[in-house]
């Protein structure tokens, strides 16, 4: 689909005119464009927690390994994930004198040699319902992979996730899994996203310190909703994404807080109580519905999201032939200071292309008065005319610049100076198109 939508000049030189891409693409839309992550229901994500909590209600109170609270649990999540698509596999393994169980789910489709993860445990220690730890992460990831479905998301990754059993028993569920893994499989996992607690009741919003990329995706998305963030501390290596990091495999995540304290500073820039800890209810009978924070629990389900589309999607381009141009006239003043035309694109994953073409349309009696730059939306400058040409009229080209290095979305700039007095002129026009 050749999208090359215009709109006719708006007035000014700061007019956007830009290809219609921006936005969450409704499900039916092409794949090969680039999609925004969708917002996830908190309301859908809390009905998933009532439904944890009515199983352990059902089953002594808990959702233990080796309980039948925990395997209740499985059920409730595989069916979820068989009606919506997904292909599961209860895979099982013994600890403890007991059999326990992980679920994987593979959403259909995408690169087999470029496997994306995301997981939690599903057990809760037998002391509780364990809402927070870990129905918090189990559901807000069941969601997510939920929404995937909804959305009809075609990533170029393939997407595989999991919920683990016998974490509390020292990550057992996770270890078996990871260490029954072919190397070959294992060198096709190309990140595992850890969700380990995520709705405390009196909240940190942390994020592992781990591969780069996953650390600054999930940081990304809260420097946007203006939440300050910090390394989790809270011992490393303390959940199911361990197995995967021994392996070698990039990891990442995110983490609520369990039973350290909060502090004042803490306290000043994301609420709740200094002096208590994060939750406390970690590992006790009161980890229930009750012991969750609505606004960390929302958060961090929509950054599972979000990080799952960041790192799944398409790396460059939306669809071939999408245009993102400016048609208002911006005068050039003779001799004079630098003038701009700019586009905002949008709606793109990744960076821009390495054969960004560069529409220039310059009206002008003497281009060779004229140096033209293109301008990213981080400030790079791109050189594309130097005062060449000498007496001949106007620039109409197209320059084809490497532009790889550069964020795609934002906005860009083809900014125009007369270097030299006596011929003037305009831009006409300054359209950017992916390839
Ligand atoms: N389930 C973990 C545990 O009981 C909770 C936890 C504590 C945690 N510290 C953590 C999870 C740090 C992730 C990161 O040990
Ligand atoms: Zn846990
Ligand atoms: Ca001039």
């Amino acid at each position: 689909m050749k999208l090359s939508a215009r709109l006719s000049a708006l007035a000014g030189a700061s007019a956007l005119v830009v290809g219609a891409l921006a936005g969450a693409a409704p499900a039916s839309a092409a794949p090969t464009g680039a999609t925004a992550a969708p917002d996830i229901p908190l309301a859908n994500v809390k009905q998933h927690l009532a439904d944890l909590q009515s199983i352990a209600t059902a089953n002594g109170g808990n959702r233990a390994h080796g309980r039948t609270g925990y395997k209740a649990s499985i059920d409730f999540v595989k069916a979820k994930l068989d009606a919506a698509g997904y292909t599961t596999t209860l895979q099982t393994f013994t600890s403890s004198g007991a059999t326990g169980y992980n679920l994987i789910a593979d959403w259909p489709g995408g690169d087999p040699n470029q496997v994306l993860m995301a997981g939690s445990h599903l057990d809760s220690v037998t002391s509780g319902a364990g809402i927070n730890d870990n129905g918090s992460g189990s559901a807000a990831v069941l969601e997510t992979a939920l929404a995937v479905s909804r959305a009809g998301y075609q990533p170029s990754k393939h997407l595989r996730f999991a919920w683990w059993g016998a974490e509390e028993l020292g990550l057992i569920g996770s270890k078996y899994y990871v260490n029954n893994l072919a190397s070959t499989e294992r060198a096709k996992v190309k990140g595992y996203l850890n969700f380990d607690m995520i709705g405390s009741p009196n909240p940190g919003y942390f994020v592992y310190d781990d591969d780069p990329t996953i650390e600054q995706t999930f940081k990304t998305y809260y420097a946007g909703l203006g939440v300050p963030t910090e390394i989790e501390t809270e011992g490393d290596g303390r959940s199911d994404h361990a197995p995967f990091k021994n392996a070698g495999i990039p990891v990442g995540g995110l983490f609520s807080g369990a039973d350290y304290v909060k502090t004042s500073a803490q306290a000043q820039k994301w609420g709740g109580t200094a002096g208590q800890s994060f939750d406390r209810c970690y590992h006790s009978s009161c980890d229930t519905t009750a012991n969750i924070n609505d606004t960390a629990l929302d958060r961090n389900s929509d950054a599972v999201a979000y990080a799952i589309w960041a790192l799944s999607g398409t790396t460059t381009t939306p669809p071939a032939g999408t245009v993102f141009e400016n048609t208002a006239d911006v005068s050039v003043p003779d001799n004079g200071a630098a003038v701009t035309s700019s586009v905002t694109v949008s709606g793109v994953t990744g960076n821009a292309p390495s054969n960004l073409a560069v529409g220039v349309d310059i009206i002008h009696t003497w281009r060779g008065d004229l140096v033209v730059d293109l301008i990213a939306p981080d400030g790079s400058v791109y050189n594309l005319h130097n005062r060449t040409g000498s007496s001949a009229d106007n620039i109409q080209q197209t320059y084809t610049v490497n532009a790889s290095s550069e964020v795609a979305n934002g906005v860009w700039k083809l900014r125009v100076q007369d270097k030299a007095s006596g011929d003037t002129g305009y831009i006409n026009s300054f359209k950017l198109t992916f390839p």
